[in-house]
C-alpha cells in the first residue's frame, strides 16, 4: 500500500511540467506521515490537476496561433490565386467572342484638349491600346512595346492611340504628359465618362475599378491587348500580352503588304 503510494506520488512528480516539480515534490517529502497520505493526494492531484490544465489551455492556446496563421496563410494564397486568376481572365478573354463586330468609329478628347472622332485619323490604320496612365506595370510595357513596334516600321501610316480606361483621373493634361514619354506619335485619348463608356463596350474591352485601401485610390483590372484596326476602323486583329515588338512589327509588314 505504501510502495503504490510513493509509485504514485512519483508518478505525478515525474508528470509534472517542469515549473511546478519542485512544488510537488514539496509536498509529497513534507507529508508528515503516510497517514494523511489521503489528504496529499488529494493535495497532489488538484495541483496536477490545475498544471495539466495550464499545459493544455497553453497548448490549445499554441495550436490556436499555428492554426490561425496556417488559415490565415490558406485565405491570403486563395486571395492572390484569385486574384492572378481574376487578372488571367481578363487578359485572356479576347474580345472577338460571337463573332460580334469590333471596333466602329468614336467621338473623344485628345491629349491636348482637343474633340476628335475617327475622321482626325481618316485613311489610316491605326494601333490602339486601352489602360490607365496610373498603371503600374502592364500600360507602361505595352506602351514601350508600341513604340518599338513603331520604330521598327518604316514609315507606316500608322496612328498609335492611348485611350484611358479611367477618364476621372486621366484628363487631357494628364495623358499629355503620359503619352509623351513613351513616343511622339502616340495620341492620348479621353472623354467623358459616357464617351468612355461607348468605345469600350464597341472595341469590347474589359476594364473593372477595383478598390485598395492599401494603396492610393483604386486601380483598374482591364485587357492588355493591341488593336490593329484599319482605315475603316475595323478590327484587323489583337496581339496579346505575351506578343514581342518584333513579333507585332513583323505581323504588321506582312498585313499591310498584303492589302
Ligand atoms: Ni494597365
Amino acid at each position: 500500500m505504501q510502495i503504490s503510494f510513493l509509485v504514485f506520488l512519483c508518478v505525478l512528480v515525474v508528470n509534472f511540467p517542469p515549473a511546478l516539480r519542485n512544488s510537488a515534490f514539496t509536498i509529497s517529502v513534507s507529508a508528515p506521515n503516510f497517514a494523511e497520505r489521503k489528504g496529499f493526494v488529494k493535495k497532489i492531484t488538484f495541483l496536477y490537476k490545475s498544471a495539466m490544465l495550464k499545459a493544455r489551455l497553453k497548448r490549445t492556446a499554441i495550436l490556436s496561433a499555428i492554426a490561425l496563421v496556417i488559415g490565415g496563410g490558406i485565405g491570403f494564397y486563395q486571395i492572390q490565386n484569385e486574384t492572378a486568376r481574376v487578372t488571367q481572365k481578363a487578359s485572356s478573354v479576347a474580345p472577338m467572342a460571337g463573332g460580334a463586330q469590333v471596333g466602329g468609329g468614336f467621338a473623344l478628347i485628345d491629349q491636348d484638349g482637343k474633340e476628335v472622332t475617327e475622321n482626325d485619323y481618316a485613311g489610316r490604320y491605326k494601333l490602339i491600346f486601352f489602360g490607365f496612365t496610373f498603371c503600374p506595370a502592364v500600360c507602361p510595357t505595352e506602351l514601350q512595346k508600341m513604340a518599338r513596334v513603331l520604330d521598327q516600321l518604316e514609315n507606316p501610316n500608322i496612328q498609335p492611340i492611348f485611350i484611358t480606361v479611367d477618364p476621372e483621373r486621366d484628363t487631357a493634361q494628364v495623358m499629355k504628359g503620359y503619352v509623351g514619354q513613351f513616343h511622339p506619335d502616340i495620341v492620348g485619348l479621353t472623354g467623358s465618362r459616357e464617351q468612355i463608356d461607348k468605345v469600350l463596350a464597341d472595341y469590347k474591352v474589359y476594364a473593372s475599378k477595383v478598390e485598395n485601401d492599401m494603396m492610393d485610390g483604386y486601380m483598374m483590372d482591364h485587357s492588355a491587348f493591341i488593336y490593329l484596326m484599319s482605315p475603316n476602323n475595323a478590327l484587323i486583329t489583337l496581339y496579346p500580352a505575351q506578343d514581342t515588338a518584333e513579333q507585332i512589327a513583323e505581323d504588321i509588314k506582312k498585313r499591310l503588304n498584303a492589302s
